[in-house]
């Protein structure tokens, strides 16, 4: 039996679908999570819910304390985490509003606690890494989709950048030189410590805007509002049949 969890970012910053919600307060070591876990049913399965930006969607990726949202989720039971992120579109198959299953990431973040093991006396780990997400999660995703009638797109790479500020035309051109698909600023250090946690990790990452350079027009928090309401009606009923194949 697993235990899913949902960390909503931009967009999901409450899961309305979440039925007999409780809400539960954690603690850990690295000092409280974003926000209150969520528990509730989806489909008649136990999930919980987590805003990734705090309940106001008040705290700025890079202060996000990535490592208390994690190890809260882990105390809970949690074997199986969806992180639904708000991107900016970088290749041109991905158009605002879709959704896709990323397979890779590149690290381009800093300063950020990203690991579990340091500190005093505690022993460095290395985790494996090659593949940043669980691909028996994202294959279980991609037929969720499949099953409640929406078409997404299968792999890619997620870049992870510092923000909050959004990115400059330059800097995108060369991610997209690098190989990214897609931009976001809150994928890393959640994927890795989900890693060294034990818990499968997946990303839906919903496109809310064309990066930086790749349209005409100037990006505005209106468009990305838009495109992400329009995608997460999708999101939301692909983890109404997600659900049922986990717990
Ligand atoms: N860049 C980085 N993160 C984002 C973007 C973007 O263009 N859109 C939504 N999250």
């Amino acid at each position: 039996m697993g235990f899913l969890a949902i960390i909503g970012g931009s967009g999901l910053n409450r899961f309305a679908a979440l039925e007999s919600p409780v809400r539960q307060s954690v603690e850990t070591e690295f000092g409280g999570p974003s926000a209150p876990l969520v528990v509730g049913k989806l489909q008649g399965h136990k999930v919980v819910f987590l805003a990734r930006h705090g309940d106001g969607h008040s705290i700025a990726p890079h202060q996000i304390n990535y490592r208390a949202n994690i190890r809260a989720l882990q105390s809970v039971g949690v074997t199986h985490i969806v992180s639904v992120a708000a991107v900016g579109a970088i290749s041109s198959h991905l158009p605002p509003a879709k959704i896709a299953v990323p397979e890779q990431l590149i690290d381009y973040t800093h300063g950020r606690k990203s690991t579990f093991y340091e500190g005093s006396g505690s022993e460095v780990k290395h985790i494996d890494f090659s593949w940043p997400y669980s691909r028996i999660l994202a294959s279980m995703i991609e037929r969720a989709a499949g099953l409640s009638g929406l078409k997404i797109v299968s792999g890619g790479t997620y870049g992870c950048t510092q923000g909050p500020r959004l990115e400059t035309a330059a800097e995108i051109l060369r991610m997209e030189r690098d190989g990214c698909d897609m931009v976001g600023m809150t994928g890393m250090p959640e994927a890795a410590l989900a890693r060294e946690a034990g818990i499968d990790y997946a990303c839906c990452a919903v496109m809310a805007n064309w990066a930086a350079g790749k349209s005409s027009s100037e990006i505005t928090m209106q468009e990305i509002e838009a495109n992400l309401s329009k995608g997460m009606g999708g999101v939301a009923n692909l983890l109404g049949s997600l659900v049922g194949m986990i717990g």
